[in-house]
């Protein structure tokens, strides 16, 4: 495990984009494991601007999402689609048949799950961006007895939608289901970076980095990543590492 320590979110986004840059710009055809939020935010503006000013290049990078809301579809502005467009996909010359979210308006749970498992087995991640959910949920594997492997359809927990009902008019708009990415997928990627910033995430990941393994916190599983980053700043990391 390999910890960054930034002094603030600022230095934490340039950290991050650094980090992801170093991999494309080694391998320009990387598979990027990538995530929604309000924490890679700034991280992708960064990875914007290397863009822009000729540092980078997207044309062979593939990029692979976490993630989706059930129901809800590109043109829905709470959707992850939507935030990755305006985020990152709309501002560098990714190719869009490279672009792969789960489809949150497949109704065909069995069929979209089998569809993105298919697109993870024929693109193995190379660095999988991930953030922390107050919950220690990874993606949208939410804490469980059990979590699954790969590709499912899970409730949302009753702390994600407390969390994430910010994002929308009020609790009852957070759609209650999402796909995600199993943890066997989040777990064989290459590289994965973490990213935390901000006092509420320490005692998180006080539990999933300092403690046992447990279910009960999925990011907690992490420790047994055999090349895992931990990017957070300082409040994040405060009495943790
Ligand atoms: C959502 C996403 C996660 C993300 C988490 C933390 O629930 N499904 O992938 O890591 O939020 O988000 P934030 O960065 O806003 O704390």
């Amino acid at each position: 495990m390999k910890i960054y320590k930034a002094k603030d979110y600022e230095h934490l986004s340039q950290i991050a984009a650094n980090i992801l840059a170093a991999q494309v710009t080694l391998k320009p055809d990387s598979v990027l494991g990538l995530s929604t939020g309000q924490t890679p935010i700034g991280t992708y503006k960064k990875l914007v601007e290397k863009y822009k000013s000729g540092d980078l290049c997207f044309n062979k990078v593939v990029g692979i999402n976490l993630d989706e809301y059930y129901g809800l579809g590109a043109d829905n502005p709470q959707s992850y689609a939507y935030f990755m467009n305006n985020n990152l996909f709309n501002h560098v010359n990714i190719n869009t048949e490279n672009v792969h979210i789960p489809n949150g308006l497949s109704q065909d749970i069995f069929a979209e799950c089998t569809r993105y498992d298919e697109v993870i087995a024929k693109n193995p991640i190379d660095i999988q961006l991930l953030g922390i959910g107050s919950n220690g949920h990874i993606g949208f594997n939410e804490p469980d007895a059990e979590l699954k492997l790969n590709t499912h359809y899970i409730t949302l927990a009753k702390a994600t939608i407390d969390t994430n009902k910010r994002y929308f008019k009020n609790e009852y708009e957070v759609p209650k289901m999402a796909y995600t990415m199993g943890i066997k997928q989040i777990m064989h990627a290459k590289k994965i970076l973490l990213l935390a910033s901000g006092e509420s995430k320490a005692e998180i990941l006080r539990k999933a980095f300092k403690g046992s393994l447990t279910t009960n916190v999925p990011a907690s599983l992490l420790q047994m990543h055999r090349n895992l980053i931990i990017v957070g700043d300082e409040a994040a990391l405060k009495g943790v590492f």
